[in-house]
C-alpha cells in the first residue's frame, strides 16, 4: 500500500485529504456541481486516475441475458408490474455463444447481467461460468440478491467479480424505492459476504434519483468507502415513463460527473465504469466521464434481437448496433481522448495483491 500511494505527490494527497475532511465543502460542491471549483475536482480526478489506474481503459463485454425480475424497483423499467416490457431470456448455450463472441471481439471480461431471475438456478448458472472461464475470459456477475451459498458457488465456478449497487445509502428512501420488504441493511449485509467470499466487488449508485439530497449523496460516497468497493459505478437516474418514476426529473451530467470524480478521490485505486446511462443522457456522458476519473466502459454483447428489450430506462444507447459496432465505437471514443483500450484482465490492483498474499501464507 506505501509503495501504490507514493504514485500521488505527496501535495496532492494532502489537497485531497483537506477536501475529503470538509464536510460543508464537499456538499457545496454537490449541490452546485456547474461552479468552476466543482469544475476543478473532474481535473483532480482525471490526474489522480493516471497516477493510479492509468492511461488504459477497461473493457468489460456487457451480456444482458434475462429481462424477467421478480422485483417492483420504482425506478426500473425491467420491474415486475411493467406489463408492457417484452421479457426474453437466453438459454445457457445462447449466452456461451455472446461470450465467445466476446473473445472474438477482444474482450477479457464479460458481466453475466439479468434482472433477479429465480429460473436460472445456482447450479445451472454455476456451469455457464465454468464454461465461460475455459474460453479463457474473466467473469464478473450482475445477478442482484441471491443466497450466499449461490454466491459461494459461483466464486468457486470461477465468476471473480460481483456488481450490485447499494442504489442509495438513505435507508428511508431505500425502501420506498424498494418496495415489498427489500431494506439496504440487507444489501449491504449481501455485499459484505461478497467481500468475504473475495469477489472484487461492485457497488455504486445512482444520481438524481427523487428524494436524494447532497447529505445522502455523500453518505453513498462513505458507503463505497466503508465497503472498500473494488469497483463503483455511478450513473444519471433516468425516469422511464412506464414506472411509478415517469413523471419525475432525472440526473444531471455535472453532478454524476462530479460524483464520479469524488469516487475517484475517496477510491482512487477503484475501477470505475463510465456509465451507459450518461452516454444516453448526453452523446459525450462517457467521455466526460472517462475524463473525470472513470477507467472502465460496459460495451454491449447482448445479441441484438434482445437488445432493446433490456429497458431499465428509455432511450438506451447501442440497442440498434451489432456486438462488433459497439466494439469499434468504442475503440474509436477511446482514442479520439487520447486514452488507450487495455490489453488485459483489469483486476482492481489492491485486490491482486490481496490475493498473491493469500497464496503465499
Ligand atoms: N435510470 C438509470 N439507471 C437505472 N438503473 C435502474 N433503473 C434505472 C433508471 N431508470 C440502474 C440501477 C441498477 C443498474 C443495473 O441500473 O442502479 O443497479
Ligand atoms: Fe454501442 Fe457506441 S458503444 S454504438
Amino acid at each position: 500500500m506505501a509503495k501504490l500511494l507514493s504514485q500521488i505527490p505527496e501535495s496532492i494527497r494532502q489537497e485531497i485529504d483537506i477536501l475529503l475532511g470538509d464536510r460543508e465543502r464537499l456538499l457545496e460542491l454537490i449541490a452546485k456541481p456547474d461552479i468552476p471549483e466543482a469544475r476543478e475536482i473532474l481535473k483532480l480526478a482525471d490526474q489522480v486516475r493516471i497516477w493510479t489506474v492509468g492511461d488504459e481503459v477497461q473493457l468489460r463485454g456487457l451480456i444482458e441475458f434475462s429481462s424477467f425480475c421478480r422485483n417492483h424497483c420504482l425506478y426500473c423499467g425491467l420491474r415486475q408490474d411493467n406489463r408492457k416490457l417484452v421479457r426474453y431470456r437466453l438459454e445457457a448455450p445462447e449466452i456461451i455463444t455472446a461470450a465467445e463472441n466476446g473473445v472474438r471481439l477482444g474482450y477479457k471480461t464479460v458481466v453475466l447481467q439479468s434482472g433477479e431471475d429465480p429460473s436460472y438456478t445456482g447450479e445451472g448458472l454455476a456451469e455457464v461460468i465454468r464454461e465461460i472461464k475455459n474460453l479463457g475470459l474473466v467473469v464478473t456477475l450482475s445477478l442482484g440478491e441471491r443466497e450466499p451459498w449461490e454466491y459461494e458457488l459461483w466464486r468457486k465456478a470461477g465468476a471473480e467479480r460481483y456488481l450490485m449497487r447499494h442504489e442509495t445509502s438513505a435507508p428511508a428512501l431505500y425502501a420506498r424505492l424498494h418496495p415489498a420488504g427489500r431494506t439496504l441493511e440487507k444489501r449491504v449485509a449481501l455485499l459484505k459476504v461478497l467481500k468475504g467470499l473475495d469477489y472484487q466487488v461492485g457497488t455504486g449508485f445512482m444520481v438524481g434519483l427523487p428524494g436524494q439530497t447532497p447529505e445522502t449523496l455523500l453518505a453513498d460516497l462513505e458507503l463505497a468507502r466503508e465497503l472498500n468497493a473494488e469497483m463503483v459505478g455511478v450513473g444519471p437516474f433516468i425516469p422511464h415513463p412506464e414506472t411509478p418514476l415517469g413523471g419525475t426529473v432525472g440526473g444531471t451530467v455535472a453532478q454524476t460527473c462530479l460524483m464520479v470524480a469524488l469516487v475517484r478521490l475517496i477510491l482512487p485505486w477503484a475501477l470505475v465504469p463510465a456509465t451507459t446511462a450518461l452516454g444516453t443522457i448526453d452523446p459525450l456522458g462517457r467521455e466526460a466521464a472517462l475524463q473525470s476519473g472513470a477507467n472502465v466502459v460496459m460495451p454491449n454483447l447482448t445479441p441484438r434481437t434482445y437488445r432493446k428489450d433490456y429497458q431499465i430506462y428509455p432511450n438506451k444507447i447501442c440497442t440498434g448496433e451489432e456486438a462488433a459496432e459497439c466494439r469499434s465505437c468504442i475503440n474509436r471514443r477511446i482514442t479520439a481522448i487520447g486514452r488507450s483500450v487495455a490489453a488485459g484482465p483489469g483486476h482492481n490492483v489492491l485486490w491482486l495483491e490481496r490475493q498473491r498474499g493469500n497464496k503465499k501464507s
